[in-house]
């Protein structure tokens, strides 16, 4: 005979998921005196928290607005962006004075570490009397409806519980190794939910063997650069490595990436690179192109284009004076350096991507609550759904936004 799980309390509102969403969530749904247990497989709370900014947490973002989420419904994001805003956050971590300072871009980062954005979370979540069970595995979430009433039996490898309201809060499935697992998607399916495809996103390029051979000895160089794909466009820091380019922005770019398609790179944004190569003509005729062009770029890059691809016979590996081009050489010169073609093989994969596009569809799911509107009761937080940031603190502000307003409704 199959042992019978002991039956625990039951709760107001069980959240699966302590990571940001979650953990937001639950605080808010606290201090509204509702009875909330978030439960999570992991051994911490907050891992991604955790190890998020390089240890500093790039928390929000102060130039946050819906232009810098994809999703296949741009606007869903907004209710909630509008309702829980980057000030909003901000101002919880002012309140427990914890340092932070922004970086670049609107970023703000804290001084110390990740840890203190975690330890806010829990100290809130404690206040509002919200428990948190780790290390618990869910089995199986079966809605029980009593007449006009449905409730949620979740029955895990501590018991069961039942709850009247039931958040996921799973996230997706980038870094495997901090706890991500498909689970989110698993329950959005069970419930009848559609799911927009999922792909790595804010993740680095692999190139192929060909591509490393002429470059890859660039492994930590980097340049500021504009990428583009498509009609969007990143002004930010390229960085080579051993199997092809990430940093910053081509980051930013892989989430519009698509398999097989090329992204452009300006090698000198903000230069007007034709009329720059003429006033060079007139004024260092005799300069080589490779020295020129160490200028802007760091020497073993400059030598690197000009030594490789079209540039090669163009500059004659970098050593034609710069009065020797002709009027069409001069053109072809600044178009190269201007949309210098990349195709990537691939990416790094979930193993290192910063996040999951795409996910639970939005189309079923109330923008305002969070809510599903297949399934009353049952609400979608944080990144399982499809909505995806940019890189900057985003994510987050996504995670505590989405959270917070479900937490009002559950
Ligand atoms: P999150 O992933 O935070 O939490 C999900 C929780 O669900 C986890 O605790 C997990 O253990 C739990 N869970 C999953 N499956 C389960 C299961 N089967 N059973 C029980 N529990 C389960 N963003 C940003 O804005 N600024 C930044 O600095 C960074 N930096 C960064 C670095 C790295 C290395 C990564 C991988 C990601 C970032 N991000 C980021 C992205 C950010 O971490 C991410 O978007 C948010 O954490 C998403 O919050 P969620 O709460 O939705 O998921």
């Amino acid at each position: 005979m199959p042992l019978s799980r002991p039956l625990l309390p039951d709760y107001d509102v069980i959240i699966i998921g302590a990571g940001a969403a979650g953990l937001m969530c639950a605080l808010t749904a606290g201090q509204r005196g509702r009875k909330v247990l978030i439960l999570d497989h992991a051994n911490k709370i907050g891992k991604k928290i955790l190890i998020s900014g390089g240890g500093r947490c790039n928390f929000t973002n102060l130039y946050a607005e819906p232009a810098n989420y994809l999703s296949e419904n741009r606007h869903f994001c907004i209710s909630a962006l509008r309702r829980y805003t980057q000030w909003d956050f901000q101002a919880l971590v002012n309140k427990y004075g914890i340092a932070w300072h922004e970086k670049t871009l609107g970023q703000l980062f804290c001084d110390n570490r990740s840890g203190d954005i975690v330890n806010m979370l829990v100290a809130e979540c404690r206040d509002a009397d919200v428990t948190i069970r780790l290390k618990t595995q869910l089995e199986k979430i079966k809605p029980v409806t009593n007449g006009e009433t449905c409730r949620y039996r979740i029955t895990s490898s501590l018991g069961e519980f039942t709850c009247q309201s039931l958040v996921i809060a799973t996230g997706g499935l980038s870094f495997p190794t901090m706890g991500a697992t498909g689970l989110g998607y698993d329950i959005g399916r069970q419930f009848g939910h559609q799911l927009v495809a999922r792909r790595p996103g804010l993740v680095p390029f692999t190139l192929p063997a060909a591509w490393l051979r002429r470059f890859g000895e660039l492994a930590g160089v980097s340049a500021e650069v504009v990428v583009s794909c498509g009609h969007q466009s990143f002004r930010e820091k390229l960085l080579f490595t051993h199997r092809g380019v990430s940093g910053p922005a081509i980051l930013q770019i892989s989430s519009y990436w698509q398999e097989g398609e090329t992204v452009s790179i300006n090698w000198l944004p903000g230069v007007e690179i034709e009329s720059w190569l003429r006033t060079l003509q007139l004024e260092r005729p005799k300069a080589e192109t490779r020295t020129v062009l160490s200028e802007y770029l760091t020497r073993r890059l400059a030598l690197a284009l000009c030594e490789n691809g079209n540039l090669r016979r163009l500059t004659d590996k970098g050593h034609k004076p710069i009065n020797q081009y002709t009027d069409a050489e001069l053109k072809a010169l600044a178009d190269s350096l201007e949309n210098w073609a990349l195709t990537p093989s691939g990416t790094e994969g979930y193993k290192k991507a910063e996040v999951t596009l795409g996910g639970v569809s939005t189309d079923e799911v109330s923008s305002k609550t969070l809510e599903s509107q297949r399934q009353p009761g049952l609400f979608f937080v944080g990144e399982v759904l499809d909505v995806t940031g940019h890189l900057g603190g985003f994510n987050f502000q996504w995670a505590w936004a989405s959270g917070h307003c479900a937490g009002q409704y559950v």
